[in-house]
């Protein structure tokens, strides 16, 4: 059964790109090698991953590096990538708190765009958050159809 976030002691905090790697492999890459997990730029040093602990188990991931797009005029820009929640813990605003802390730690870098490329099946989740679809649908070899996204912060 899927646990109830009023019981449970939660904190979200920085982690390794490496501890990324513990909820990416089992909902982002399940069955492909480790280090598939991998991104590009994911050591670099305006990049930082957040994680959310459930009683200290880790539970959910997500992942914001400095990238621009030239479809967007502003500077300094964020892209979001890897966000992902366990199974078991899925639909109890995990996701939700993930993304939040991360657009609250992008605001006090003076980063003032975040965009991504989201799968389908996540365009509702990211809509409730308060993103954006811009442009058309594109395949991304392995993983599927994407659309991007983007909010621009307040
Ligand atoms: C997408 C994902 C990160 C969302 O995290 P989550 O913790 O399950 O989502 P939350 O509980 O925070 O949901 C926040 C809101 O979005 C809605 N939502 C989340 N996933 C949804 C879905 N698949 N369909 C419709 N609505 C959804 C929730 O109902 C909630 O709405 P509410 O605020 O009105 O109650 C998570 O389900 C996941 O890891 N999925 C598999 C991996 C994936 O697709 N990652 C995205 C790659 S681009």
């Amino acid at each position: 059964m899927a646990p109830n976030i009023d019981n449970n002691k939660t904190h979200i905090t920085f982690i390794t790109a490496e501890e990324t790697y513990g909820v990416r492999h089992p909902v982002l890459r399940p069955g492909r090698p480790i280090e598939d997990c991998e991104f590009e730029n994911d050591t670099h040093k305006d990049t930082f991953h957040l994680g959310l602990y459930v009683n200290s188990l880790l539970i959910g991931v997500v992942t914001f590096m400095k990238a621009s797009k030239d479809i967007f005029e502003h500077k300094d820009q964020y892209q979001l990538r890897g966000m992902a929640v366990l199974e078991a813990y899925q639909g109890l605003q995990y996701g939700k708190l993930l993304v939040e802390k991360g657009e609250g730690i992008v605001k006090e870098k003076n980063g003032k765009i975040i965009w991504f490329n989201a799968r389908e099946v996540a365009l509702k989740f990211y809509t409730k958050c308060g993103y954006k679809i811009i442009g058309d649908a594109f395949n991304i070899p392995k993983v599927g159809t994407h659309y991007m996204m983007f909010k621009i912060l307040k």
